[in-house]
């Protein structure tokens, strides 16, 4: 049996006042604790739409017309796509006290809270930095560790990597892969990286037109290589490769879904093999 989701989307609408159609159209849904949900689509399909309303500064803090509701257990901590836009601190400490400065906290516990989270992001040595001398993955790192400073049990990114050079976006991989497996952090990130999405998330979702055309499992979810051709989501190439050696009859389909990662498509290349050799 599940327990209680952390935040439920319950039929919501939501068109801004300038747009020229409305953003989101009946979107369900329900994020459980520990969840690591992947969220794509085309260009203005309603991605950081549906992410800035999850976290709740829709309708807030944007004029619109909204129906429906968000109900929500929990803080939520989020992080945008470019991070230079978001720092207001001279330092890397600055830069955490500041999103800590509404706590009220006394000064040796956000003290003891800096400490924690740029060990946490991997970070420490950095408090005296100015955040704009940092690489980009450094720079996002900052950001997320601001985003996690109050400690909020769901992180949500927009497109946390779309700005970053590989190395920058494979270092933010890897701390949120950390703070899943960590943490058990429940974690939404939309990004068009879905080499990476495949390997990291539980759970995907295709936004297009504001609607959500697929909510499953990932593993599901990138077997339907005609849905995302369709619309345009790149499939990775691992899973178009599987494809490829199935149908040119190199190995037979797995029955345990299509392999997400390189060494899951090489673990069942090294089966088929063993089947074919009568050793299996
Ligand atoms: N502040 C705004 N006012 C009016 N319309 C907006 C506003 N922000 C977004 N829109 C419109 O809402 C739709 C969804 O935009 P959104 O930014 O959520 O898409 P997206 O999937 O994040 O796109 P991208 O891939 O470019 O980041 C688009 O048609 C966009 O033009
Ligand atoms: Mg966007």
């Amino acid at each position: 049996m599940k327990t209680e989701p952390l935040l439920r989307v319950n039929g919501v609408y939501w068109h801004y006042e300038e747009g020229a159609m409305p953003a989101l159209v009946d979107i369900h849904l329900a994020l459980y604790p520990g969840e690591v949900v992947g969220v794509v689509g085309p260009a203005a399909a309603g991605k950081t739409t549906l992410l800035l309303t999850m976290s709740g500064l829709i309708p807030s803090n944007y004029g619109g017309q909204f129906v429906g509701s968000v109900e929500s257990k929990s803080e939520q901590g989020i992080v945008f796509q470019d991070p230079e836009t978001q720092f207001i601190g001279l330092t890397v400490e600055e830069e955490l006290a500041f999103s800590l400065e509404n706590t009220g906290w006394p000064d040796e516990r956000i003290e003891r809270r800096m400490a924690e989270v740029l060990d946490l992001i991997g970070l420490n040595g950095f408090a005296n930095r100015s955040p704009l001398e940092l690489s980009g993955g450094e720079k996002q790192r900052v950001a997320i560790a601001s985003a996690l400073s109050h400690n909020p049990q769901v992180l949500i990114l927009d497109e946390p990597t779309s700005e970053l050079d590989p190395v920058g976006a494979r270092e933010v991989f890897s701390l949120l892969s950390r703070l899943k497996q960590e943490k058990e952090m429940t974690i939404v990130v939309s990004s068009h990286a879905t080499e990476e999405l495949a390997a990291f998330c539980d759970r995907m979702i295709l936004i297009v037109e504001g609607k959500i055309v697929l909510d499953q499992p990932t593993r599901e979810f990138f077997a339907q290589v005609d849905v995302l051709d369709e619309h345009g989501i790149l499939v990775p190439d691992v899973i178009r490769l599987y494809h490829m050696l199935c149908q040119e009859g190199v190995m037979p389909a797995s029955s345990t879904g299509v392999p997400l990662t390189v060494e899951e498509l090489a673990l069942h290349y090294k089966e088929g093999q063993l089947v074919r050799e009568g050793s299996l």
